[in-house]
């Protein structure tokens, strides 16, 4: 791992059968992170491997309020030399704002001025991941390590408080524990007040603790419970969150302030037009093939801006075989996308297909 988590588990979602309130009776209030007025609360995760700035646009353009970058390793951060093959690391544009950028790292001094240059580069807002399952994550002292060591977890918080300018927030992603232990517990409601004295604007917190990396379901009755906990405090809420309606059955049941779609936006970016619609009272707006081969075009115009060739098919090979979901002839068009070797054949599966 040189600067992120790498992928886990996607499995497929578990199927929910908690009662739920019916979703007529919501009423979504506007999310705001700190000063960063956000708007409609259905926001992308952060997402290693995918969340660069081309999945972030696309993101925006279709209903996303806000993203997050792919977590970054604060001193792979400060080593970042601009070069051609990591310059889209920090790669944002106006477009985008509000953007969160995201660093992991086990070193509360190499986290301010990591965060620093996160600021410079355009990120409006600075996440700290204590949250991340990966092994060399974990033995390597940072991300859902923290969740087990308050005292430096929050150490890190200050720093990095201290270190970014105050119009900038700073915001946590955790998960709800290491383990389901009383102590983690413990330990992850004095992460949680600790941070919020120590000025952190908002805190998404995964309903599943480390150890269960994406095995069995995510938590919604302890984010809940961590709602009511924080009171007037923004808690966002994460955790198969597939569809639409999940994620205002998620808003619903728990009544956080704000969703952070994940694994549910990755070649589905309509999630966040159809989350509008649904909570509109609208009919769910479903991508036919040719608005599907739109936001694909668009998708690979975006990596071309930002990326060499060579990223730029392995980035659309991956994106590819993720959008192929919803064609309906999803396995000939996987495994095409799969097999491509060159732009020119991705381009042709493209015009094969869609
Ligand atoms: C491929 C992948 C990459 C992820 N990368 C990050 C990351 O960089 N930072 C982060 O805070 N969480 C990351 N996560 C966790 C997600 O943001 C989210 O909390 C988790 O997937 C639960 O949501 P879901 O069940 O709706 O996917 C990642 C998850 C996946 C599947």
């Amino acid at each position: 791992m040189t600067n992120a988590a790498t992928v886990l588990d996607e499995s497929s979602p578990p199927l929910r059968t908690r009662p739920l309130a019916p979703l007529g009776a919501l009423e979504l209030r506007p999310l705001s992170i700190g000063q960063v007025p956000i708007g409609f609360p259905v926001v992308q995760a952060a997402l290693s491997g995918y969340s660069d700035w081309p999945m972030r646009i696309v993101a925006r353009r279709l209903g996303a309020p806000y993203t997050v970058a792919e977590v970054l390793i604060d001193q792979f951060v400060l080593d970042l030399k601009g070069r051609s093959r990591t310059k889209h690391y920090l790669h944002t544009t106006a477009e985008e704002a509000p953007v969160g950028g995201q660093l992991m790292g086990s070193d509360p001094s190499a986290f301010g001025p990591a965060a620093l240059k996160l600021v410079a580069a355009g990120f409006n807002v600075i996440d700290i991941n204590f949250g991340c399952p990966v092994k060399t994550a974990v033995s390597g002292c940072r991300g859902g390590y923290l969740l087990g060591q308050p005292e430096a977890a929050l150490k890190i918080v200050s720093r990095v408080r201290e270190a970014v300018p105050e119009q900038i927030p700073v915001t946590l992603k955790m998960r709800r524990g290491i383990d389901d232990s009383h102590e983690s517990r413990e330990h992850f409601f004095r992460i949680l007040d600790g941070a919020f004295s120590n000025g952190i604007a908002a805190i998404t917190v995964h309903g599943r603790t480390v150890k269960q990396k994406y095995v069995g379901p995510s938590d919604w009755d302890f984010l809940r419970e961590v709602k009511q906990h924080a009171g007037s405090k923004t808690i966002l809420g994460s955790g198969d969150l597939f569809t639409a309606q999940a994620c205002l059955e998620m808003l619903s049941y728990t009544g956080v302030d704000g969703v952070s779609v994940a694994r549910g936006a990755i070649g589905n970016p309509w999630i966040f037009e159809q989350a509008r619609a649904l909570a509109a009272g609208l009919p769910l707006p479903h991508p036919n093939v040719a608005e599907q081969r739109r936001v694909l075009e668009m998708h690979y115009a975006l990596c071309q801006e930002c990326s060499d060739p060579h990223r730029t098919l392995t980035t659309m090979r991956t994106f590819g075989i993720k959008f192929a979901r919803l064609h309906p002839q999803e396995i000939e068009v996987r495994n095409q996308f799969a097999t491509t070797r060159t732009l020119d054949e991705w381009r042709g599966v493209l015009g094969r297909w869609y």
